[in-house]
């Protein structure tokens, strides 16, 4: 084989657990509603920044340490985040990756989460709560993209590893876990039904 495959960009998808899982997502699918109709200050951030949708983003970013049930999925998430960070074969030394930020995103008709980064963390990703039919997936973009100045654009059908963007399917229940710097969008949800998930940051520093 004369073409090595250098510089991959790894993202993860799994199951939270094989089995169990759905008494916890239940408990925190009435959280989040809990969450937006006690928010008042996330709900005022929300209509001016993220038009047809409900963030806790601003005001209630440490779900982990204020929910028991929150808790409850962070300890699962670190046990994948574990698992993803072996993967990348990232040298942690003894200090372990430790979730920062854990936060609630619930996207009604027309909602758009843009394109971003997530600044000053390591690994960050998103567990599905509540995926309606025909609700967004997560939309990454090839983090090489700026650079290619005069390259042409890949063959319809191209393998996914050589597309400059590839969304994954949005699934309850599932996680998605990538390195910070990858960029990634949520396209406009097209349906009434709401699309929720619990985004969330792990940071070494
Ligand atoms: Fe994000």
């Amino acid at each position: 084989m004369s073409t090595r495959l250098l510089f991959p960009t790894l993202v993860y998808q799994e199951r939270l657990r094989q089995r169990g899982w759905r008494t916890l997502n239940a408990r925190l699918l009435r959280e989040c509603r809990q969450l937006r109709a006690d928010d008042a200050a996330g709900r005022r951030w929300s209509a001016r920044n993220y038009p047809g949708g409900y963030t806790s983003y601003s005001s209630a970013h440490r779900m982990q340490r204020l929910s028991p049930t929150f808790a409850a999925l962070a300890r699962e998430l670190d046990r994948h985040v574990a698992r993803f960070t072996r993967t990348l074969q990232m040298d942690l030394g003894s200090r372990a990756l430790t979730m920062t930020d854990c936060w609630v995103n619930i996207m009604g008709r027309g909602a758009v989460h843009g394109l971003h980064l997530h600044p000053l963390s390591t690994i960050s990703g998103t567990y599905y709560v509540a995926v309606p039919a025909a609700a967004p997936g997560l939309k990454f973009e090839d983090p090489r993209l700026e650079r290619f100045m005069a390259a042409p654009p890949r063959v319809r059908g191209a393998r996914r590893a050589n597309r400059p963007w590839v969304t994954l399917p949005a699934r309850v229940g599932q996680l998605v876990l990538f390195e910070s710097w990858l960029r990634h969008e949520v396209a406009a949800n097209p349906g009434a039904g709401e699309r929720v998930s619990i985004s969330f940051n792990y940071s070494w520093f």
